[in-house]
């Protein structure tokens, strides 16, 4: 496969689960890839394991941090192409109950990370008519009990996608979102005793009630990686639901 032939591209949290994923699918098809994470040893097995080009690793909330290691990445790619805002977090609390410190930490995490590595990643993207990919979630479509600030953050995503797509179609560069449902990462086996304990149905009859199975870090990989290729030239400002039906039904 060559979808992504010769496309540089800087991967935020993608020592682990869905990252990985996408670096994993974008290597197979012809791309160099750098791997970025919070956890840098993790990023540098990850990145050793799949033959990436190299990492950058920084916590996406911290703008200096950022700006370095997208610099960093451009000189080891000798350009930027792709940036995937896939770095977040998860927290499950009823919402009244969340402290303000956590709620302002998963904001800086999944909407300031993406606003600051945007900001740092357009130049070059304009240099080269690249594109923009965010990883948002169904939950910022609809409302989901413990999960209030993460719907939030989720929800603020998808509004960033459309703004900077509008904002920056003139210069080429395309921006989209994709939004999966639940899928099999540390991310979801976190939340599932949570859930269980909230609901009292099985974490496992849910999902299969509600999305049939479990996504795949590999399905949403697969139309990450579309939409980071030029067979997805015309899309812009779209975010993508990968939910095996989920939010399709209202029964
Ligand atoms: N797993 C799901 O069901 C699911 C569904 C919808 C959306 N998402 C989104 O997909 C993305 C990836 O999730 P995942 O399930 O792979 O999670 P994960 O927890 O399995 O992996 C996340 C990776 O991001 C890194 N990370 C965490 N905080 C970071 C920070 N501040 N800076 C840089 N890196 C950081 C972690 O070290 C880890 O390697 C997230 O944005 C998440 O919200 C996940």
């Amino acid at each position: 496969m060559s979808e992504l032939n010769g496309k540089r591209i800087f991967i935020t949290g993608s020592a682990a689960g869905i990252g990985r994923a996408i670096a994993s699918l974008a290597l197979e098809q012809g791309a160099q890839v750098v791997v970025s994470d919070l956890d840098a040893a993790a990023a540098e097995a990850t990145a050793a394991e799949l033959g990436a080009a190299g990492t950058a690793s920084c916590d996406v909330s911290d703008e200096a941090a950022v700006q370095a290691a997208v610099a960093e990445a451009v000189g080891i790619l000798g350009g930027l192409d792709v940036l995937v805002n896939n770095a977040g977090i998860e927290v499950a609390s009823p919402l009244v109950q969340q402290s303000t410190e956590s709620f302002d930490r998963i904001f800086a995490v999944n909407v300031r990370g993406p606003f600051v590595a945007t900001k740092a990643a357009v130049p070059h993207l304009v240099e080269s008519g690249g594109n923009i990919v965010n990883i948002a979630s169904i939950a910022g479509l609809g409302g989901s009990p413990l999960l209030g600030s993460y719907c939030a953050t989720k929800a603020a995503l998808i509004q960033l996608t459309r703004v900077t797509a509008v904002e920056l179609r003139a210069s080429g560069v395309r921006v989209n979102a994709v939004c999966p449902g639940f899928a099999d990462t540390s991310m979801v086996d976190r939340l599932r005793p949570d859930f269980e304990g909230a609901t009292q149905v099985p974490f496992g009859d849910l999902v299969a009630a509600k999305q049939g199975r479990l996504g795949t870090p590999r399905d949403i990989a697969e139309v990450a990686c579309f939409l980071a290729s030029d067979r997805a030239s015309w899309i812009t400002g779209s975010s993508y639901v990968l939910d095996g039906g989920l939010t399709a039904s209202l029964v």
